[in-house]
């Protein structure tokens, strides 16, 4: 037994950050970004905390699954950005939506939302009949404001889905390669009067050109994985979701695969890298869009720091 979905929803923060805001203060311009990224604007929160933008975006959820909060069985949350790091951000949405059920959080980074589907697939073969997984990010506590190279990159938001015990998830590849010379970020310095060596400051360190090969490598070979373990053809996959890390590894990815990029997804020039959100926002897309049909394969794809990736095949 493994699950269909059956609601999605999403958040995102109500302050529209612009290339040419982020060059009043920073060496960079919109067409760099443009032109490199493919970003034109992301969100930033100014008031509103993570727990605030899953919980929009799980109730938006609920309401297209037409269910209540006190039928599910368990909620996952994929996040590398909670408010706190005790309690987990699942259970702030529980207590929030008014859930009763366990909760719990998932740190793969920007794969962070296909290992928590994966994980809901684990449950939902023992049993249980109703999960909510969401990833949900608010990146810009993380980041360097005076790094050019980052600060430009990545965006908050929240994305949600409710799944049903069912038989539409069909296949899934998860990997990790230790390695935190790439793409890391340091726990916030403590204030132990122990301590002699300095601590590292707790933003986001990126050697883009790394990701960036070892991104297109990944959801190269992840994707034509899941596909064959579902017992498809790449040409039977209707819709690609990919991680939304920058415009240029979802093109270069889909030309490799030779799939059409009408089919391969994006919305990073409104929304940034949201991690481990991306994949949950640009899927509620796809579900409010109209464009999907009764029996549409879907393949997800996510990679990021780790060295973590992860696809997944699911059937509308
Ligand atoms: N504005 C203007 N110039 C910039 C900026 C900026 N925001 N950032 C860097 N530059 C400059 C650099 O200083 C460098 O200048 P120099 O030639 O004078 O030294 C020049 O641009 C080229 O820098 P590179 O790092 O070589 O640029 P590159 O073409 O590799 O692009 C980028 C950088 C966009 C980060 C690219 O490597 C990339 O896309 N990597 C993938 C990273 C990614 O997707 N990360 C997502 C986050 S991780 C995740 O989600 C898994």
């Amino acid at each position: 037994m493994s699950f269909r979905i059956i609601g999605t929803g999403s958040s995102l923060p109500s302050r529209v950050v612009t290339n040419d805001d982020l060059s009043t203060f920073l060496d960079t311009s919109d067409e760099w970004i443009s032109q490199r990224v493919g970003i034109s604007e992301r969100r930033i929160c100014t008031t509103e905390s993570v727990a605030q933008l899953a919980h929009k975006a799980a109730k938006a959820a609920l309401e297209m699954g037409g269910i209540t909060p006190l039928e599910l069985d368990m909620i996952i949350c994929a996040t590398i950005s909670a408010d706190y790091l005790a309690p987990s951000l699942a259970c702030t949405v529980q207590q929030s939506i008014g859930a009763n059920c366990p909760a719990m959080d998932i740190n793969a980074a920007c794969s962070g939302f296909i290992y928590a589907l994966d994980t809901a697939a684990g449950f939902f073969a023992r049993g249980f009949k109703k999960i909510m997984v969401l990833g949900a990010e608010r990146l810009s506590k993380l980041i360097d404001w005076n790094d050019r190279s980052t600060a430009v990159i990545f965006g908050d938001g929240a994305g949600a889905m409710v799944l049903e015990a069912g038989d539409a998830y069909l296949s899934s590849k998860l990997q990790a390669k230790g390695n935190s010379d790439v793409l890391s970020i340091p726990q916030p310095i403590g204030h132990s009067v122990y301590y002699e060596n300095e601590m590292p400051q707790p933003y986001i360190f990126m050697n883009g050109q790394e990701t960036y090969k070892f991104a297109v490598n990944a959801m190269c070979a992840d994707i034509i994985d899941v596909v064959k373990l579902a017992g498809l053809e790449l040409d039977d996959i209707s819709w690609v979701i990919p991680h939304q890390a920058n415009a240029r590894i979802i093109d270069t990815s889909a030309k490799r695969l030779g799939i059409a990029p009408e089919r391969c997804l994006k919305n990073i020039d409104r929304t940034g890298n949201t991690s481990a959100a991306s994949i949950p926002i640009l899927c509620d897309e796809l579900f409010r869009s109209g464009k999907l049909n009764d029996g549409d394969y879907i393949a997800m794809s996510s990679f990021g720091a780790g060295l973590t990736s992860a696809a997944c095949v699911v059937r509308y």
